[in-house]
């Protein structure tokens, strides 16, 4: 039987497939239990603490109402309101809120900073976004498959489009390769992946029965079962956004790309926020500029295709599973 009390989550290379496995059927429950107006809180009497060192709408939402339903209580802090890594150290700070609380959630940049708030604090810690990877993410990605699609998660091919070295293309590819499945990051030679990452994933596919490609053509679109894509520019790259509209245009997810999977039911995701049209402010200001930074046609994002808004609330299912399960 698995057992996760106690455990972080960092990354899901941290994790076998059958725990993998566990996490979603939790996921699964849970969604249905909440579906079914059962409230039975599992977390009463416990307290958790959400950093974030960079915005977030649904992550901390997610995490905000996972701790109310199941009876926990929430503190939220961002980078502004504490003293963390200003006048203490990540270390004394990590100590601190471990005497305080059973869980931390932690949204910001290095994936170094999650590693030594385990490390330090003694209690689980959710990674809930690092430069390179974006767990909790990919367990909503594949609840969301497997709501759709009628096929086990190991016979899938997912094809993620545009800036294939971003932290949701590399939460992809580990994913991917944990779960056996077929992983293509579709994009721009330019875009050289981190070597190590990518060896990392490549050597668990070796043994899932994954597949981990790179691909510049569109002929990897075919029989993809899945297409994913993600803002061209992360947070705190947003100065990388001229560059990157230049070489990742040809990669924008159009009607053209989801016929050439020939999958009539090709799915489309993402994990959002997205830039499909120009109703955001940031959207407005680069076309002033010249640039149409949209990473998907609206056309696709509001077709029978995507599924993006059961994956948003997805996202609240998976990590209510994951702080359930470690706590
Ligand atoms: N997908 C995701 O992590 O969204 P937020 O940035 O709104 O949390
Ligand atoms: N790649 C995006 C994901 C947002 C959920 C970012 O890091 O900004």
């Amino acid at each position: 039987a698995v057992n996760l009390k106690g455990r972080s989550f960092l990354t899901l290379m941290d994790f076998t497939p059958g725990e993998i496995r566990y996490l979603l059927d939790l996921g699964h429950d849970l969604k249905r239990k909440k579906r079914a107006g059962i409230y039975d809180p599992m977390l009463k009497g416990k307290n958790v603490v959400l950093l974030f060192d960079k915005t977030s709408t649904r992550t901390r939402c997610a995490f905000e109402v996972a701790c109310h339903d199941e009876g926990a209580h929430v503190t939220f802090l961002d980078s502004g309101s504490s003293q963390i890594g200003k006048k203490e150290s990540l270390e004394d700070s990590a100590k601190v809120l471990g005497r305080f609380f059973d869980g931390i959630e932690y949204r910001g940049y290095e994936q170094q900073v999650v590693e030594d708030l385990a490390k330090y604090s003694g209690i689980p810690v959710w990674n809930g976004l690092t430069d390179v990877d974006h767990p909790t993410q990919i367990l909503a990605d594949m609840m969301t498959m497997e709501e759709h699609l009628s096929k086990p998660l190991h016979k899938c091919k997912v094809v993620f489009c545009g800036d294939i070295r971003n932290n949701m293309s590399y939460a992809w590819m580990y994913g991917c390769a944990k779960m056996g499945m077929h992983f293509v990051a579709y994009g721009p030679s330019e875009l050289t992946l981190d070597p190590e990452i990518l060896a990392k994933a490549k050597a668990v596919a070796d043994e899932t029965g994954g597949i981990i490609e790179i691909s510049s053509t569109p002929d990897c679109l075919k029989g993809a079962d899945v297409l994913y894509t993600d803002v061209w520019a992360s947070m705190g790259e947003e100065a990388q956004i001229p560059d990157k509209v230049k070489i990742l245009t040809p990669y924008k997810v159009t009607m053209e790309m989801i016929q050439e999977t020939e999958n009539p039911d090709v799915l489309f995701l993402h994990c959002l926020p997205a830039f499909h049209d120009f109703e955001t402010k940031m959207a407005r200001e680069w076309k002033e500029k010249g640039y149409d930074i949209r990473e998907v046609t609206d056309e696709v994002f509001r077709s029978r295709h995507s599924v993006v808004f059961d994956e948003a609330e997805n996202r609240l299912h998976s990590i209510k599973a994951i702080i359930a399960a470690t706590i």
